[in-house]
């Protein structure tokens, strides 16, 4: 018996394999090479399917999520050019999936690539990037709404004017502000109706759990873990995990943005989606109560037009 663990690898992934073996079954429980480390296989044997089910080890999943994801960062970058926002979105979705498949083990820190892919893609083909957030999918999941915060909070960015740098962090905190809901079971994440007390109190260590992937699993520190920790406080001090007033310019900014993405989704089956200019008037509510920055809140709303 082989010794060895293997994961099959998705069809519409297979070209992005250099540098990790391939393998197929031959037999019930052994493996044989398909194509070494180092060559790639032919297009036209992908494109025309003429291969078996292929798998990577066990122990080069690292090495083929970095090759993942430097493939799909190609992919949005001509997705872009070609203008095809649909693709660059679906590439975006594949991403971070991928990358959110071992965030402990350091795969985070591809993504400044992508982000700065998008920030220089803004400025050619605004219209893109402005329609990312409205494409919906079929199934609403933590990866579609982390794409569709970024793809907002990039908008609230280039409407304010930041410069590339601040752009750069914040897009990225606010692509990786729910990270630590990779570590919430699935039954709670996807619990068809209202969480209990004691599952929203397991829900609510996602942001202490976010931080700690992203500093001392990424060594990502400064707005990128601070977005992660702030985004479900409140100036009123009514938020969580710690209920502070003293909040970041970026942790006060994800929390309106992040409100708006899962008000104007179905983010819980049971319940509906809102408009969003209904959305920002059940916002505003909020802003009125204290609860959020009204600067920030009327700035994003501009940056919606
Ligand atoms: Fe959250
Ligand atoms: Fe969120």
């Amino acid at each position: 018996m082989d010794q060895h663990s293997y994961i099959q690898v998705r069809n519409s992934q297979i070209n992005y394999y250099k540098a990790v073996p391939l393998y197929y079954q031959s037999g019930a429980d052994s493996y044989s090479l398909y194509k070494p480390a180092g060559t790639s296989l032919p297009e036209m044997r992908i494109n025309q399917q003429r291969h078996p089910l292929l798998f990577i080890q066990e122990e080069d999943r690292l090495t083929a999520i970095q090759e993942l994801q430097k493939g799909f960062n190609k992919q949005i970058t001509q997705s872009i050019t070609t203008g095809n926002a649909a693709n660059v979105k679906a590439s975006l979705c594949d991403l971070v999936e991928e990358t959110l498949e071992e965030p402990r083990s350091g795969t985070l820190r591809a993504l400044p690539e992508t982000i700065e892919t998008l920030i220089t893609g803004y400025s050619k083909h605004p219209e893109i990037l402005k329609s990312i957030a409205s494409i919906s999918f079929k199934d609403y999941t933590t990866v579609i709404h982390s794409v569709n915060v970024m793809a907002l909070t990039l908008g609230f960015c280039f409407h304010a004017n930041f410069n590339f740098s601040k752009t750069r962090r914040i897009g990225l905190s606010a692509l990786l502000h729910d990270i630590g809901k990779t570590e919430i079971p699935a039954s709670i994440l996807r619990a068809p109706r209202k969480l209990t007390n004691h599952e929203f109190g397991i829900m609510k260590t996602h942001p202490t759990i976010g931080n700690v992937i992203i500093r001392d699993k990424n060594k990502l520190g400064g707005d990128v873990a601070l977005g992660a920790l702030q985004h479900h406080e409140k100036l009123d001090g009514s938020g969580y995990p710690r209920g502070t007033r003293n909040i970041s310019y970026v942790g006060q900014l994800l929390g309106i943005i992040d409100c708006y993405e899962a008000l104007t989704n179905e983010d819980r089956p049971y319940r509906r989606a809102r408009q969003p200019l209904e959305t920002l008037k059940f916002i505003k509510e909020d802003v009125q109560a204290g609860k959020f920055n009204r600067d920030i809140f009327e700035k994003f709303c501009y940056s919606l037009i």
